[in-house]
């Protein structure tokens, strides 16, 4: 199975602006601009192409609708420097991004402030994302409006006057020099910004991923996906550890294994969307509520699907809300629409949800996890042969806290 790499990073940024909830572009625009700016400066395409990924990817280290909140509305937050922080962290574990982690851990540093030992080269790349992430704080609210051509002008004149304290002359010139243009503008807008997105990707990394690079990235989208709440702290690495487990006691080969396991990560990617506050809410959700968490999971196929090659992945990871009877959601699969890996990645987000702490109920002991598993299956909604293979071993692999190395 070959995975291109471009198409990774795409899907990720998409569950990356997820975090924006109602403005899900704003990693994207950051990436068009920054390709804009760094055209008008000459630089050759492969660069583009780093910095077009560097813009697409520069917040994944934001889980947190409210973080998130504080970096598009202030213009110089306080907090910001944690997630760059995490962002290094976070890309360093994929070896087919890890030249990204130095641009994103400096994205928010004033250009006077940068430290004197840093490679030019990535301080330059690191203040141009800064320059452009700011210029989108300051122009996001009026995308689509009537006269957003008329409102570019205080945002430039905005960083006009910070060259030389939070960004570097030369990268200001450069944008003053591409914003004059109206299509610099136009292009943000969420019509012309998937054209254009496409036709960069399509010239860009080309990159192929094989299963192992692939379980890296999926590794690195779970964990932004479980540091959303200290809830999910490791569920989406425990689903994945169970659901690996349950797969070798059934008897598939590596190769599927391997998948779901991938599948598993990847599971709740569609989380990113859900606000804090309902993912924290310390009491049943209301209908409203109820309705914004019951996305996630078709949330999780429309982002898998941008990976060409992996819709199988997508199917089985979409389908963890899924019931064997129909009644559950995005679909309404049911029976034999729901292969086996689905059914096992079902039953192990259930158990790994069970023996973890959530917000209205403590984690269970395994007599009672066994339970709620046995007394939903007798309802026809889980399936009696992955229940078959779970004993109090399982229910430890679900506790556990790492998942092996390779
Ligand atoms: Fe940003
Ligand atoms: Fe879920
Ligand atoms: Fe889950």
């Amino acid at each position: 199975m070959k995975v291109l790499l471009a198409d990774m990073v795409f899907a990720l940024s998409d569950a990356v602006d997820l975090v924006g909830v109602d403005d899900d572009l704003h990693g994207k625009r950051v990436a068009v601009m920054a390709v804009e700016c760094a055209a008008e400066m000459g630089y050759p395409a492969e660069h583009r192409a780093r910095l077009l990924h560097a813009g697409m990817l520069h917040d994944c280290g934001v889980s947190s609708t409210r973080v998130h909140e504080h970096l598009v509305g202030e213009f110089d937050w306080s907090g910001s420097q944690a997630h760059c922080l995490r962002g290094e962290a976070l890309l360093a574990t994929v070896p087919q991004l890890a030249e990204l982690a130095p641009i994103v851990r400096w994205h928010h540093t004033h250009w006077a402030a940068m430290p004197a030992g840093l490679d030019p080269a990535v301080a330059r790349d690191a203040n141009l994302i800064f320059l452009v992430d700011r210029v989108d704080a300051l122009t996001a609210p009026f995308y689509g409006e009537p006269d957003y051509l008329l409102r570019k002008e205080a945002g430039r004149a905005r960083i006009a006057a910070d060259a030389g304290g939070r960004f570097c002359p030369e990268l200001v010139d450069a944008f003053m020099a591409a914003s004059r243009r109206e299509s610099f503008w136009l292009y943000l807008e969420r019509r012309y910004l998937w054209r254009y997105l496409h036709r960069a990707a399509e010239s860009g990394l080309q990159a192929e991923l094989d299963l192992p690079a692939l379980r890296s990235l999926a590794l690195m989208f779970a964990q932004i996906v479980d540091a959303k709440s200290p809830f999910t702290r490791e569920h989406s690495l425990g689903v994945a550890r169970l659901a690996l487990h349950l797969a070798r006691r059934a008897g598939l080969d590596d190769d599927t294994c391997a998948r779901i396991e991938v599948a598993a990560l990847l599971h709740d990617l569609g989380k990113l969307r859900v606000p804090d506050d309902v993912l924290e809410k310390p009491a049943p959700l209301d209908d409203a509520q109820r309705a914004s968490m019951m996305r996630h999971s078709f949330e999780t196929y429309q982002i898998l699907l941008w990976i060409r090659g992996l819709d199988e992945i997508a199917l089985w990871a979409a389908s963890h809300h899924e019931k064997l009877d129909g009644s559950g959601y995005p679909f309404h699969l049911s029976g034999s629409q729901l292969p086996l890996p689905a059914r096992i990645i079902a039953v192990a987000d259930i158990c790994q949800a069970l023996v973890q702490t959530r917000p209205y109920r403590a984690s269970m002991p395994d007599a009672a996890v066994m339970a709620e598993l046995q007394r939903l299956q007798a309802r026809g909604l889980l399936d009696g042969s992955v229940l078959a293979m779970l004993d109090a071993e399982s229910l430890d692999v679900a506790r556990g806290d790492a998942l092996s190395p390779g």
